[in-house]
């Protein structure tokens, strides 16, 4: 059975697969272009996006548009999602089983809009992703090629909140993200 977009965000919209939607405010649906070359994915919601129902409203949402802003991008020519689309209380790690019921949504998210370069935001989505034992801090910045789609990894923004040292070589990795699309 093949799904529309909007019948995907309407099914996360009233999704009740995992323990996350009884302390949930608003499930956060991906958003972006439908189209884009590269899909950006982060860890869950937090504070701001389950008040707003959209991802990256909030402080990382500022470091998020400044990285894109260094290379030339707007959010409305990429895509941005979550491994989790429900906020998980006190901005804990989602949990595995809590990953296992979602992750089918950002499969079929990643189908639709079919990304030349998917690009993790932290170390949670990288392991889901890319792989489980993937190494943020040595790995950042890499490439490698799977199912015809690039895929590496940059330090999350709430990470780089905390240690501002970060942006810089998270600026140089959105530079080699971009070179990518040429
Ligand atoms: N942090 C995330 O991982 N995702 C968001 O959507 C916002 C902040
Ligand atoms: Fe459903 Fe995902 Fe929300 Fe869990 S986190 S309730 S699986 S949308």
């Amino acid at each position: 059975m093949m799904y529309s977009y909007e019948e995907l965000k309407a099914f996360v919209n009233s999704c009740t697969k995992c323990p996350l939607s009884q302390t949930r405010n608003k499930p956060v649906m991906g958003r972006g272009s439908l189209k884009p070359q590269i899909l950006f994915v982060a860890e869950a919601p937090g504070n701001s996006e389950d008040r707003d129902g959209i991802p990256f409203t909030g402080r990382s949402g500022k470091i998020l548009d400044e990285l894109l802003k260094h290379v030339g991008l707007s959010r409305e020519e990429i895509y941005l999602t979550n491994v989790v689309k429900c906020h998980p209380p006190n901005n804990r790690d989602p949990r595995p089983e809590e990953q296992e019921a979602c992750i089918p949504y950002l499969k079929y998210e990643t189908y639709l809009l079919k990304p030349k370069i998917i690009v993790c935001l932290g170390r949670i989505a990288a392991q889901r992703i890319i792989s489980p034992g993937y190494r943020i801090s040595r790995e950042h910045g890499t490439f490698l090629y799977r199912k015809d789609t690039w895929l590496t990894a940059v330090y999350h923004p709430s990470a780089i909140l905390r240690d501002p040292v970060k942006m810089e070589e998270t600026k140089q990795d959105f530079e080699r993200i971009v070179e990518k699309l040429f």
